[in-house]
């Protein structure tokens, strides 16, 4: 086994070149570990699982390649914009370790989100992943599509607006405050290079719920029954973890007759 020791977190094309190589090489399995002058190695190494395994250290240092990170504004901001969820032009399957990992989501999440978004994201994605073991569906899979379903929720109204077009212009009659499933759904798949069907077709209907598949209904049912929201969805939830389709149509029904109140009380105050 090779470790590699990168400077960049995330890692540059460069370094990923240089990990390719080594691969076809050695054909040994190649462990990242990314370290900036705040974090060093030793630090990462202490706290993490490759404590005490062994291993080939491959490393470089600032001054061999003549680099000094702190002074490097240009690719400090690059490494941010892909912390931030932007991973234009990287290689395909670092795309997919990247998607498959989550390892940026999070500053991703906080960087779109409003604190009080973020936290109704988490207890999606909890809930999300109780359903998706209940029904043996894609446990990461789920994870991801619950972290990513409220991504554009938060977006200004341009981008929004911009989003919702390039998805398809027709949806811009729908109302507002729809659109963000359908920006979502542009967002993950220009921004973060999801190719996955099941994943776009949940998230771009997570709102309106015109969706089949078990992953859709799940993350369906998990934003409607979120704990944190001002109802309590207890039975719903185990009525769903006991059986998916009844619980997604009575979540689905339930969900129906909540918004056409709301629309009486708007019409008749
Ligand atoms: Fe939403
Ligand atoms: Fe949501």
């Amino acid at each position: 086994m090779i470790l590699f020791r990168s400077l960049c977190d995330p890692l540059t094309k460069n370094h990923l070149d240089i990990i390719h190589g080594l691969h076809h090489t050695y054909h040994q399995d190649i462990y990242v570990v990314a370290t900036q002058p705040l974090h060093p190695i030793i630090d990462r190494l202490n706290q993490s699982w490759l404590k005490g395994l062994s291993y080939v250290h491959y490393g470089q240092t600032p001054s061999s390649i003549g680099l000094t990170i702190e002074d490097d504004a240009s690719l400090i901001q690059a490494m941010e914009t892909i912390r931030n969820g932007d991973y234009h032009g990287l290689p395909m399957w670092y795309i997919r370790y990247l998607n498959r990992s989550m390892v940026y989501y999070d500053q991703m999440l906080k960087h779109y989100l409003k604190p009080s978004r973020y936290a109704h994201t988490y207890r999606v994605a909890s809930l999300a992943v109780d359903l998706a073991k209940s029904h043996s569906v894609d446990v990461v899979k789920t994870k991801q599509t619950a972290l990513l379903h409220d991504i554009a929720k938060n977006m200004d109204d341009d981008r929004l607006q911009s989003l919702t077009q390039q998805y398809d212009p027709s949806c811009l009659y729908q109302p507002k405050p729809i659109w963000h499933q359908y920006a979502g759904a542009i967002f993950i798949q220009t921004f973060l290079g999801i190719t996955d069907r099941q994943i776009v077709n949940a998230i771009a209907n997570h709102t309106t719920g015109h969706v089949v598949s078990p992953l859709a209904r799940i993350i369906y049912i998990a934003d409607k029954c979120d704990p944190g929201r001002d109802y309590d969805s207890s039975c719903l939830i185990a009525l769903s973890k006991r059986d998916l389709t009844k619980g997604f149509l009575t979540v689905q029904k339930e969900s129906e007759a909540y918004v056409a109140g709301q629309h009486d009380q708007s019409t008749n105050p």
